[in-house]
């Protein structure tokens, strides 16, 4: 179809966007941001990880004080903080209020807050205002649990990127950095991201699950090589049939 009109009436169509959002969706540790900083890199896009700002806010409410069950404090908090991120090559910069704290939100205590910040329904609609914005001109890979579902339900390209949790958890421990904490453990970490599903999975709002048109790929059985080829071959047929 061409960027000007709709083949088959002749209107213009005024949501086709000149260049693709690229979806992808999945649970914790299944490699999405490794995934996503390929596509992008590859084809030239933005990365954009949304995960980064549920963490950046969890992150304020940690520095507050503030308990994760109170939307409505979250909210206002919300309603008084600016996330920002800045896609590089490898992953994104996380700006919380203009500070730097890409590393910080990566700490255990982030993640568990960020995991409990992301299940309240509009706090979860802000941020997805936000990301519309962020990826509404398109040459974007998007990557967090809601994208292909909620944040751009007409995206061009979805991947569901999914594997076993004792996989994930195991991938996660030995290439984490976590080998070098001893009172960390790898039936700990496991444990950890199957109650980190359970919440992404079972939230009444935006669960995590594949859009109907996802390309379901499940990575437990595949080296990192083959995952990468399959997804590059996903975009790369979208791309093609444009
Ligand atoms: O992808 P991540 O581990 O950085 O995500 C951090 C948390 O945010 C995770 O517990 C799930 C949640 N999240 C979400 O609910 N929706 C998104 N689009 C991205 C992340």
């Amino acid at each position: 179809m061409s960027l000007a009109e709709n083949g088959a009436t002749g209107v213009p169509a005024a949501t086709k966007r000149a260049r693709p959002v690229i979806a992808i969706d999945g649970p914790a540790g299944a490699g999405k941001s490794t995934m996503a900083a390929h596509l992008a890199r590859r084809f030239g896009f933005l990365n954009l990880e949304t995960g980064a700002m549920y963490r950046a806010l969890a992150l304020k409410a940690i520095e507050h004080d503030l308990g994760f069950e109170d939307e409505g404090e979250l909210l206002e908090l919300a309603g008084r903080t600016r996330i920002a991120l800045r896609p590089q090559l490898e992953g994104n910069l996380v700006f919380l209020d203009e500070v730097d704290v890409s590393r910080r939100v990566r700490d255990g205590d982030v993640t568990s807050a960020a995991s409990r910040v992301s299940v309240h329904p509009r706090l979860r609609e802000w941020m997805v205002e936000q990301q519309r914005k962020m990826g509404a001109g398109g040459g974007v890979v998007m990557e967090g649990r809601d994208i292909g579902t909620v944040v751009f339900p007409d995206a061009e390209v979805k991947i569901f990127l999914d594997a076993a949790p004792e996989v994930r958890g195991s991938r996660r421990y030995r290439q984490g950095g976590l080998l070098a904490q001893p009172e960390v453990t790898e039936e700990g970490v496991v444990k950890e991201l199957k109650e980190r599903d359970a919440r992404d999975r079972n939230r009444a709002e935006s669960p995590l699950r594949p859009a109907d048109d996802a390309v379901v790929l499940d990575s437990t059985g595949m080296s990192l090589d083959e995952v990468l080829a399959a997804a590059e071959a996903v975009v790369l047929e979208h791309l093609r049939a444009d």
